[in-house]
């Protein structure tokens, strides 16, 4: 009777261990896409044209020309100016407006804005 009750009560343990376990991973990937750390996007979106060290040097960043993003004609513009750009796009780069929100274009105008700081 010990005995039984005694598993009885460690298998529901084990069971809630395992459904906070499958808790917390389920929501593992909402919370990190939605504090996502500045690079995150700039890799996913403007890192195969622009290179994750945003100098433009990507072989697909070389075929298009794409601005280094260290340079100061690019770091010397205000903030809106470039969230436009991102936004509609300029010679070879593509528009992100309906693929990044307002909110996420300037998250990455941020993770840019690192660059010209070194
Ligand atoms: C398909 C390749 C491609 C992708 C992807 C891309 N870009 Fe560009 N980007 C370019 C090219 C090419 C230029 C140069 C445009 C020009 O001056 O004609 C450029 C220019 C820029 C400039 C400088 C604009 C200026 O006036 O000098 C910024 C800032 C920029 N890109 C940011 C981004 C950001 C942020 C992303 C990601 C959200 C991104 N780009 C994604 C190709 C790309």
């Amino acid at each position: 009777m010990w005995k039984e009750s005694r598993s009885i009560i460690f298998g529901t343990i084990l069971l809630a261990l395992f459904a906070t376990a499958g808790f917390a991973a389920n929501s593992k990937p909402e919370a990190n896409s939605k504090s996502a750390p500045d690079g995150s996007l700039f890799k996913s979106r403007c890192a195969l044209c622009h290179g994750a060290d945003g100098r433009g040097k990507t072989s697909l960043g070389q075929q298009l020309k794409a601005a280094d993003l260290h340079s100061a004609p690019v770091q010397s513009q205000s903030s809106k100016a470039l969230h436009n750009i991102i936004l509609h796009g300029k010679g070879n780069m593509p528009p992100f407006e309906g693929q990044l929100t307002d909110e996420q274009i300037d998250q990455v105008l941020k993770f840019v804005r690192q660059f010209g700081k070194k």
